[in-house]
């Protein structure tokens, strides 16, 4: 007996699969109890994709209704990425009674619920552990293994490209332009790469991880997203001076049944493990009332992780096909969405200054700190050449709120420049 599949695209994530399918074959029938086969991969340019075509004895069709329409097909494996075709694609799978499995982050954050409620009123399977952290086996941990447990916040450094590039800048002084061309090179980034530096990537992720930690659907515009684009050296070396490292952190967290879920540039204690996280790799950190604090470390991008994430839900719904069981949601958890107020998001924040370099300018920003009850955990004078001083302030924890009404003041003083707002992460 044979399990008959069919791929949508084959690119960097695609010929990992037919490789993984072919080196673990004797394992994966033993799991499955049945032959996993690729019956046909959907490509743009059949000419191009020849060789893997040879080397794996896969018919290539440029024809989607060649796989779609093929009754011997039982999942379509979707990796082509973007919103459309992809979107109409799985939606025509499902109908047709077929299971899917996807690794596209994009269309799951802005489509997720259409394409799930589309599987349940198919009985099909929708499988998506690639879509976030590559690599990282994060949804399935999240949605079993700690489906006992009450997820408090879930963090993420879940863009490879962005981090790949912070620590080049850091470790390295590289500039901005050369690291994003590096992570290019190096085949990590979006084929836009406006998504990772924009820190879009990033929330599409922290969507899905919302979705499952909390049971609510979120949208992309619920999501505070700042990207790395601007980020100062200076700024890097304050924080480094400070004790802390900056990293494009995803959170989301929920605080008396209210999420609250941004995206941007943070400062980490040196000392977390997030902190550890470098170059193009990726990590989740969950704190839960059971488990703790833990940690999901791995790469977040690349042909064979991202392919063994792939093959993990192929087996999967290879297993629910054979126990008659498929058409349950890869997460089941469902709560209404409760977003929180601007008063209830609280932090700790770095705020970085440029002022006149003359008598009383300290005083005249600490009363504006002063009127809005925000008080200092930290104050330095990073430079002053008798013109500008650049000052970094990180305060003690205040809200949302409470950002939004001294950045508004300071931006009021005509002789100030507000350089930049970020979050310190607390130990
Ligand atoms: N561009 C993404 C990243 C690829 O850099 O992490 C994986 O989603």
């Amino acid at each position: 007996m044979t399990l008959k599949i069919g791929l949508l695209g084959l690119g960097t994530v695609g010929s990992g699969i037919p490789r993984i399918l072919e080196e673990h074959k004797q394992k994966i029938t033993q799991i499955t109890g049945t032959e996993i086969v690729i019956a046909k991969a959907l490509v743009k340019d059949e000419f191009e994709k020849q060789h893997l075509a040879v080397q794996y004895d896969i018919p290539l069709t440029t024809n989607i209704d060649e796989i779609i329409q093929d009754k011997e097909i039982q999942i379509v494996v979707e990796l082509m990425g973007k919103i459309e075709p992809a979107r109409s694609f799985i939606l025509k799978a499902l109908s047709n009674g077929k299971n899917v499995v996807t690794a596209n982050k994009d269309l799951l954050a802005q489509h997720g619920r259409e394409l799930i409620d589309c599987a349940s009123e198919n009985d099909c399977d929708l499988y998506y552990e690639a879509s976030v952290a590559g690599g990282i086996p994060i949804l399935r941990t999240i949605t079993n293994s700690l489906a006992g447990d009450e997820v408090q916040r879930v963090l993420g450094i879940v863009n490879g490209t962005t981090n790949y590039m912070l620590t080049k800048m850091v470790s390295e002084k590289m500039t901005y332009d050369r690291a994003l061309k590096q992570a290019q090179e190096l085949g990590f980034a979006e084929s836009n790469p406006t998504n990772d530096v924009d820190g879009i990537d990033a929330a599409y992720k922290m969507v899905i991880l919302t979705q499952f930690c909390f049971g609510m659907d979120i949208e992309l515009s619920d999501i505070e997203i700042n990207g790395i684009r601007g980020l100062a050296l200076e700024d890097i070396d304050m924080a480094d001076r400070l004790g802390y490292v900056i990293k494009l952190i995803g959170s989301s967290e929920i605080n008396d049944g209210h999420v609250s879920a941004s995206v941007g540039p943070v400062l980490v204690p040196k000392q977390h493990p997030l902190a550890s996280v470098l170059n193009e790799y990726n990590a989740v950190f969950i704190n839960s009332t059971g488990v703790g604090q833990s940690m999901y470390y791995g790469p977040g991008a690349g042909s064979l992780p991202t392919a063994t994430s792939v093959v993990g839900d192929i087996i999967e719904i290879g297993k629910n096909i054979k126990l008659k069981m498929t058409g349950r949601p890869f997460n089941v958890y469902h709560e209404t969405k409760n977003l929180a107020s601007d008063e209830e998001i609280i932090s700790k924040y770095y705020f970085s200054l440029e002022v006149p370099d003359k008598v009383g300018q300290v005083l005249k920003f600490t009363e504006i700190f002063t009127r809005i009850s925000i008080s200092y955990d930290q104050i330095v004078q990073q430079q002053a050449d008798g013109q500008r001083a650049r000052i970094v302030i990180i305060t003690h924890s205040m809200t949302k709120a409470q950002v939004r009404k001294v950045t508004a003041a300071l931006k009021e003083v005509a002789d100030f420049k507000l350089l930049a707002t970020y979050k310190v992460l607390k130990d």
